[in-house]
């Protein structure tokens, strides 16, 4: 009888954890963060429902070809997120070894319930750990709808955003602080600025150019005093701080007309484009949100003043209207994940990321990473301070575990149905806590 038990308990855990690592299926979201470390693209946090809280890490893997609507997500360390977030930001640090997770609408991951104790926590890739960072210097402040973004001497710097102070209605406020986040002495500072000092903004898009410029993409703003309503700030106008001298300064772009825009994207190409995708329109009126024209547009951060342009072919095969998902540049294309589509009102898919080539300015359905990467690049970086990657070592293992698998697939289909038995049971428990309606999950999309 024990053989059998060892025998039987070890294929079970080899099942398991395939089903766990290797066909990992993450709920949709949206206003959720992605990076990228080591060829992963890394995903985590956001927001699907009041009922779904999400503490799950996991990536795509970018050094194998894939196509965009067959995908293979991986999950690291299962439930390793210390708090549950959406509308935070999340920063790599210069060395790509260290996740600087700030604000966001925050929740206990025991209680469910709000909980802004903590603001920002810090996940090292390499030991696969979270933790939470002891900062000097100013009280950090409860943000959501930021964006931060990193200069080449490990300052993070977070502009303004907002901070609901009901969470029951969400009605908040929003500003036009400039936060730095200094990751070499882990202190955080608040920044007195008084000249030139843009409207309180957030939803905005964030970039910083090699001239140590951020550059402030559209959003929302407050042009009277907090309680009234919001207005879209006029994606032509763009709010551009100087980290040399610490200066804010506005500049009117010119060119093509594009709408203005909140919670969409934007990458910074290494020729000085900046392409935004997605977002949503807003009125002011009844709150209303709806799709963009164009949806793709890019910013030539060339010329004085920048220039709006609309590439010819961006709107062939162009993804749906969407807006919350992330964007992130991976040598030749830009990926753009998961997402809320504003036309069928559905999230995006879990199964299909998209994909732009910003060297031929289309968007396509392959991803090879091999031969774009060396259309990029000659000298990729020796990653000595990072692990050696687990993947190839955990793919030959798995090639024997499949293997096993295929004998004994009947057991794998009795543990499939009882793993999805205790998820509805789990998740029935879940709807039965009292939790509260996460803001933004209602009418008022926008806060
Ligand atoms: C939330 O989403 C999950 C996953 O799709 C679903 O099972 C659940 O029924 C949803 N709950 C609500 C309240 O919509
Ligand atoms: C971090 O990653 C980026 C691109 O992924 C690379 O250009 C850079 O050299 C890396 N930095 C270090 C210190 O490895
Ligand atoms: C921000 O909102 C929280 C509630 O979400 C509130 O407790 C806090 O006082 C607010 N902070 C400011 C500065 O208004
Ligand atoms: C917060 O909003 C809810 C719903 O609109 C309202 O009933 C409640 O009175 C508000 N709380 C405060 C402190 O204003
Ligand atoms: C940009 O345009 C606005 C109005 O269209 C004008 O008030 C403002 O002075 C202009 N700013 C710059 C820097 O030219
Ligand atoms: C890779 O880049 C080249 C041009 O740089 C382009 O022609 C090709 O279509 C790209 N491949 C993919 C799969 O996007």
């Amino acid at each position: 009888m024990h053989l059998p038990f060892n025998l039987l308990k070890f294929i079970f855990c080899i099942l398991l954890f395939i089903n766990l690592i290797l066909c990992y299926d993450p709920p949709k979201r949206r206003f959720h963060n992605s990076l990228i470390i080591d060829d992963r693209l890394l995903i985590f946090s956001g927001v699907l429902n009041a009922s779904t809280h999400t503490f799950e890490l996991f990536y795509l893997d970018l050094s194998t070809s894939f196509e965009n609507n067959k995908l293979t997500w991986t999950l690291i360390n299962e439930k390793s997120l210390p708090v549950y977030t959406s509308r935070s930001t999340a920063i790599l640090s210069l060395d790509n070894s260290t996740i600087y997770l700030y604000g966001g609408l925050m929740r206990n991951k025991d209680t469910y319930d709000y909980d802004f104790s903590n603001l920002v926590y810090t996940y090292n890739y390499p030991t696969s750990t979270w933790s939470t960072p002891k900062l000097g210097g100013d009280t950090v402040p409860i943000r959501q709808n930021i964006k931060g973004v990193i200069d080449n001497s490990g300052i993070i710097y977070i502009f303004g955003g907002y901070n609901a102070t009901n969470l029951t209605s969400n009605k908040g406020h929003l500003y036009n602080d400039m936060n730095i986040l200094n990751t070499v002495l882990n202190t955080w500072t608040t920044l007195s600025i008084s000249g030139n000092l843009p409207i309180r903004c957030a939803h905005y898009t964030v970039n910083i150019l090699p001239n140590g410029n951020i550059v402030y993409i559209g959003g929302v703003e407050d042009v009277s005093d907090y309680t009234v309503g919001f207005t879209l700030v006029n994606i032509n106008q763009i709010k551009l701080f100087d980290t040399n001298t610490y200066e804010w300064s506005q500049m009117n772009a010119t060119g093509d007309k594009i709408d203005s825009r909140l919670s969409f994207t934007s990458v910074l190409t290494p020729d000085g484009y900046i392409i935004i995708f997605g977002g949503s329109t807003y009125a002011t009126t009844n709150a209303d949100i709806s799709s963009v024209n164009p949806k793709l547009a890019m910013l030539n951060t060339n010329k004085n003043p920048f220039e709006w342009s609309i590439p010819s072919n961006s709107e062939v095969n162009s993804p749906p209207s969407i807006y919350g998902h992330t964007a992130n540049l991976y040598y030749d294309h830009m990926i753009i994940t998961f997402g809320f589509n504003l036309d069928t009102r559905l999230y995006s898919s879990s199964g299909q990321v998209y994909l732009y080539n910003i060297k031929s300015n289309e968007w396509v359905t392959t991803f090879s990473p091999t031969e774009n990467k060396s259309t990029t690049t000659t000298d990729k970086p020796i990653k000595t301070t990072l692990p050696a990657k687990k993947s190839k070592a955990l793919a030959i293992g798995l090639g024997t575990a499949i293997g096993v698998a295929v004998l004994i697939s009947f057991i794998f289909i009795a543990i499939f149905v009882f793993r999805r038995i205790k998820t509805k049971r789990a998740n029935q428990s879940w709807q039965n806590k009292d939790i509260l309606e996460i803001p933004g999950d209602n009418q008022n999309e926008l806060y």
